[in-house]
């Protein structure tokens, strides 16, 4: 980065923040703020904890993201997906700081049989879905220098997450029933953040660049793509150790065989030739990723 910005990571406790709070170390001043110091349902709160700071890049990784509970708090996951990042973008606007926001490929009903781009018309099917495009649509009418990646299946060694529930049922269960006709691609929060910072590093290599060249949606996940009940395969052949030698039978399964309360997208495949063209910055193929958190996950372990 060019110069020593003071950087303001919201959501810091997140499975996304945490892997932020690693890859921007040593790039500027970071302040780590959670919950406790903001909450995102106060937003005079969020206001003043913005002003008090005063950064030059405000990295977003808060968010309501109990995708089923959000269709029984549907006010609560407005406040947080929708209106709070209204409210981050009024201040970074106001100090001219870098808004970086993330949304979700639940933002698309999932009825394409190819990868999404951002100009595909976005149609959620739940709360969740529906209150992060509310969001990103609040950023983008506040307009000002901001980023907003719409990311797909985050998982990583910390949090709660696909991967680490795998693991926990594998020890308690001897067979696992899961969805294979919902297909999408697996994005590690390591990747995530690292794509993150090498797209920042370069808006602030060159701060005179009109924002209007970069700002805006761009689509930001792990390459290739699999179903849960694949995601699942791959998890237990590479769990071998992690779980001395205890691996479940994995039976696939309808999506009407288990109905949840917020419908998903069938295919939420994200194209990401537009960050590619716009930044130069390609992330790793979603089985690489899961060897690498397996990795972290492995050393954590046997460190214990
Ligand atoms: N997880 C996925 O599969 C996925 C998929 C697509 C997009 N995304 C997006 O990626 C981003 C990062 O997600 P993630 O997986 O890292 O989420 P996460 O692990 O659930 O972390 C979300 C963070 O938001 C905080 N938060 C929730 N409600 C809050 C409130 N009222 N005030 C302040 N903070 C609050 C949580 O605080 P506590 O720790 O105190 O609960 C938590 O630290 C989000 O924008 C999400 O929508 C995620």
């Amino acid at each position: 980065m060019n110069s020593f910005p003071r950087i303001l990571i919201l959501g810091s406790a997140g499975q996304l923040g945490q892997e932020l709070l690693r890859s921007f170390a040593g790039t500027g001043e970071i302040i780590a703020a959670h919950r406790h110091q903001a909450d995102f349902t106060a937003p005079d709160q969020l206001r003043a904890l913005v002003r008090n700071v005063s950064p030059s890049v405000i990295l977003n990784a808060a968010a309501y993201t109990a995708v089923d509970r959000a269709e029984s708090e549907q006010d609560i996951a407005a406040a947080v997906n929708a209106q709070a990042p209204g409210v981050l973008a009024e201040e970074a606007l106001r100090a001219n700081a870098l808004l970086v926001h993330y949304s979700t490929d639940y933002v698309f009903d999932g009825s394409k049989t190819e990868p999404w781009v951002e100009t595909d018309p976005p149609n959620p099917l739940s709360t969740y879905g529906k209150t992060k495009l509310a969001g990103e649509q609040a950023i983008q009418h506040i307009g000002g220098r901001h980023l907003i990646f719409r990311t797909s299946w985050v998982y990583g060694p910390h949090g709660h997450n696909f991967l680490l529930t795998m693991l926990r049922l594998a020890i308690e269960r001897n067979e696992l029933r899961i969805v294979d006709d919902q297909v999408g691609s697996p994005t590690s929060s390591l990747a995530l953040a690292d794509a993150t910072r090498t797209v920042v590093s370069k808006v602030l290599a060159q701060p005179s660049s009109s924002p209007a060249l970069w700002s805006g949606v761009y689509h930001m996940s792990c390459s290739g793509s699999v179903s849960w009940y694949g995601f699942a395969h791959a998890i237990f052949a590479r769990a071998q150790t992690l779980l001395n030698g205890k691996l479940p039978v994995v039976r696939p399964i309808s999506t009407s065989q288990y109905p949840t309360p917020a419908p998903r997208p069938r295919y939420s495949v994200l194209s990401n030739q537009k960050l590619s063209e716009q930044f130069d910055v390609r992330l790793p193929s979603w089985e690489s990723e899961l060897y690498r958190v397996m990795e972290v996950l492995s050393c954590a372990q046997s460190s214990d």
